[in-house]
């Protein structure tokens, strides 16, 4: 193991969900937990700085501006970028339609043609399903292997003028070349937006994702709060886009019949924001930057190819996705013929261990794949090799249960 059991159970104890109790938490790709420093920074700004931001010049108001503010540039340090560049949104799924409404549809013509990969979540799908259907454009997909892998060479058609695509699988776990794709892309003189909601807290940013237009996150799938997502737009595109929501605190002046706007990233950010959870994200990533995100990488590949040699004993499984742990980042997803993976999900909880069965919102991926809804096994900087042993003791009789008729609850 690249990081030792005392140091996995080290990290462990910082997450007071996983102190207690018996439970194996291999669903980390849904969500994964909190460490007890983010829940406490939630905590003490209601106690200690309450107020909103941006508008009064009491001392509370003060503290929670400047908490807010603070935590723009700690994940502006994060993604190696300008504070100016962060959009606070409530998740990925808000700052990708933020991009698709504000930036890309107000350019966007019926002769072009805005692509994306076969592996996206349905965030990264549907928002440029609505764009291209509003405006009469194409939408055309990159299209995967059969082993979840994203074909080469990539091929752009000739109106192609955008490209949305995610750096990981949060259904198969396969990671995207984004190095090279963003660059073939860009050098179409296409916009890009690199969706990182699933490798932000699991590998290092690479340099696909550092040259993207656009990168989206969701806090709560690396430690941070729920109810917290980031857009990352170059100074460029920010100052291109539109606002899309409309209200307070975007405005620069307001007359009866017309308004302008502050500055990006502020005039993207209408109303009260989420002033907690934007304050409690940083201590999320003071955690990945202390343990650093090369060792998570290789605590987690370690983890994974514990999980796929283990699985090739267990009969009534299919491996859905690249078969080297080298191609995977976090997640394995698992399809039982003739069996309901969610019989097996709730099988598998009462030997206490926890994954998730489903779609995984991917559901044209796994259609692609020939698959329906499947199990799916996600592991975290805090997983460890109990816990994929559990799972792997644990999966010969859910597995079999699950492919009987009448399973036996
Ligand atoms: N998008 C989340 C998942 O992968 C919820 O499960």
């Amino acid at each position: 193991m690249n990081v030792r059991a005392e140091e996995v159970a080290r990290l462990r104890a910082l997450f007071p969900a996983l102190a207690e109790g018996d439970l194996a938490p291999l669903d980390n790709a849904a969500t994964t937990h909190r460490p007890q420093a983010v829940l406490d920074a939630a905590s003490r700004f209601y106690k200690e700085s309450n107020a909103n931001v941006h508008r009064a010049n009491h001392r509370l108001g003060m503290a929670a501006t400047g908490a807010y503010e603070a935590a723009r540039q700690r994940v502006a340090r994060f993604l190696d970028s300008e504070a100016e560049e962060v959009v606070f949104t409530r998740n990925a799924t808000d700052a990708i339609n933020l991009v698709a409404r504000g930036w890309l549809e107000p350019r966007l013509n019926a002769e072009d043609v805005v692509v994306v990969t076969a592996l996206e979540h349905h965030s990264n799908l549907v928002p440029w399903q609505q764009v291209c259907r509003r405006t009469g454009a194409r939408l055309c997909v990159l299209p995967v292997d059969e082993s979840g892998r994203l074909q080469e060479p990539f091929e752009f058609p000739e109106r192609a003028c955008f490209l949305a695509t995610t750096r990981v699988s949060n259904a198969l776990g396969t990671i995207v070349d984004t190095a090279a794709l963003v660059e073939q892309a860009q050098s179409r003189g296409m916009a890009v937006l690199v969706d990182v909601t699933q490798s932000a807290g699991h590998l290092p940013l690479d340099a696909g994702s550092r040259a993207a237009d656009f990168l989206a996150l969701s806090a709560h799938k690396m430690y941070g709060p729920m109810g917290v997502g980031v857009l990352r737009g170059r100074a460029q595109r920010l100052a291109e886009m539109d606002p899309v929501s409309y209200g307070g605190e975007m405005v620069d002046g307001v007359s009866q019949q017309s308004a302008n706007w502050r500055a990006p990233p502020w005039r993207f950010e209408a109303g009260t924001p989420a002033v907690a959870p934007v304050v409690a994200f940083p201590p999320a990533l003071d955690l990945l930057d202390s343990v650093g995100l090369a060792s998570v990488r290789a605590h987690e590949l370690d983890l994974l190819g514990l999980l796929l040699e283990g699985l090739k004993g267990i009969e009534g499984l299919l491996l859905v996705g690249p078969p080297e742990a080298e191609d995977r980042s976090g997640a394995v997803s698992l399809a039982i013929p003739g069996g309901d993976p969610h019989v097996a999900a709730t099988l598998l909880d009462l030997s206490g261990v926890a994954v998730r069965a489903g779609w995984h919102c991917a559901e044209p991926l796994l259609r692609r794949m020939g698959q329906g809804p499947t199990l799916r096994a996600s592991v975290a900087l805090y997983s460890s090799g109990h816990d994929v042993e559990r799972l792997l003791e644990a999966l010969p009789e859910a597995v079999a249960a699950c492919r009987d008729p009448a399973p036996n609850l």
